[in-house]
């Protein structure tokens, strides 16, 4: 799919009267993993990225960085992505130039938070979680729509007020504003650990534009009852990284404490797995076509 395609597709999920699942990827691999599961869009989650960057969720990557990340998991996969673009890294020139970036790299929509930068992740309890003033982070949203370099590009405005306490008040209130000023979805988030907020959320908000959500701390809660409140998006925001880290530690710890890589054998994933989800296979039938006279020089037959 062409990244227009793309920004198009996702478009078209975000606004349908069903609900869709955005899953987490982090690099090529998560990404083309999230593909190959059946997933419609990609999260590119800010968290995710920076924590396989070794970095903090701190705004520690740069937004280069974040635009090489996007780059690579664009090029080898041809559903949509979702970028989690934090604050924009800086002010609203600063979104400017991201949004143009990584509309270039392929990149479907962007997720701007209206938290100061440099943001803290939302899950962390430090005083560092402050808002933006609302018309700062609308003058963000108006510049981040007059610089999208495709008109299906998605701009989705997220809400930090419950998450810094500020109350369901002035959720709604700036939920309204960002809409207003141009935002094409409302990611509103939540620390509870239960679905209340969202709700009291949903409740008030009239199907004014699509809202997204990130169930992350109330992942007990059943998805019909976001199909039921006529959510547009839910995204499941960092379990390919979280899965990857237990995985990780518990083959290091083994093989440590073994010395030995024995017994890992049977907890990982084989070697044929890895050649298809990379589709060595494809290298057979594309010499083929492109080195018909050139017997036995395919590279997956010689691996193996
Ligand atoms: C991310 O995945 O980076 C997010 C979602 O922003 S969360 O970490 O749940 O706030
Ligand atoms: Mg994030």
């Amino acid at each position: 799919m062409k990244a227009e395609s793309k920004s198009k597709y996702f478009k078209e999920l975000l606004h349908s009267s069903k609900l869709e699942f955005a899953m987490e990827a982090h690099n090529g691999l998560s990404a083309k993993i999230v593909e190959q599961s059946g997933f419609n869009a990609i999260w590119a989650s800010g968290l995710s990225i920076s924590t396989s960057l070794g970095l903090r969720d701190h705004n520690e990557m740069s937004w280069t960085q974040l635009a090489d990340v996007i780059e690579h998991m664009a090029t080898v996969t041809s559903i949509p992505i979702f970028v989690d673009g934090d604050t924009g890294h800086g002010n609203f020139n600063n979104v400017r130039l991201l949004i143009k970036k990584l509309s270039r790299v392929g990149a479907a929509a962007i997720c701007l938070e209206d938290k100061v930068f440099p943001k803290m992740n939302s899950f962390i309890n430090d005083p560092r979680q402050e808002l933006v003033s609302t018309d700062e982070f609308c003058g963000k949203i108006k510049a981040a729509k007059d610089s999208i370099l495709d008109d299906n590009f998605q701009i989705i405005a997220r809400v930090e007020a419950l998450i810094v306490g500020a109350g369901m008040d002035e959720a709604l209130k700036r939920a309204t504003a960002y809409n207003d000023a141009g935002a094409d979805a409302i990611l509103i988030h939540s620390k509870k650990n239960d679905v209340s907020e969202i709700i009291e959320f949903v409740t008030s908000w009239d199907e004014r534009c699509p809202l997204v959500i990130v169930p992350t701390k109330y992942y007990n809660t059943p998805t019909q009852i976001f199909r039921d409140y006529g959510i547009s998006l839910v995204v499941w925001a960092n379990h390919n990284l979280r899965a990857s880290i237990k995985a990780m530690m518990q083959a290091s710890q083994k093989i440590f404490i073994e010395q030995s890589i024995h017994k890992i054998e049977s907890d990982i994933s084989t070697l044929d797995i890895l050649f298809d989800i990379m589709n060595y296979q494809e290298l057979d039938s594309a010499a083929k076509k492109y080195l018909p006279n050139q017997k036995n020089k395919n590279a997956y037959a010689q691996s193996n």
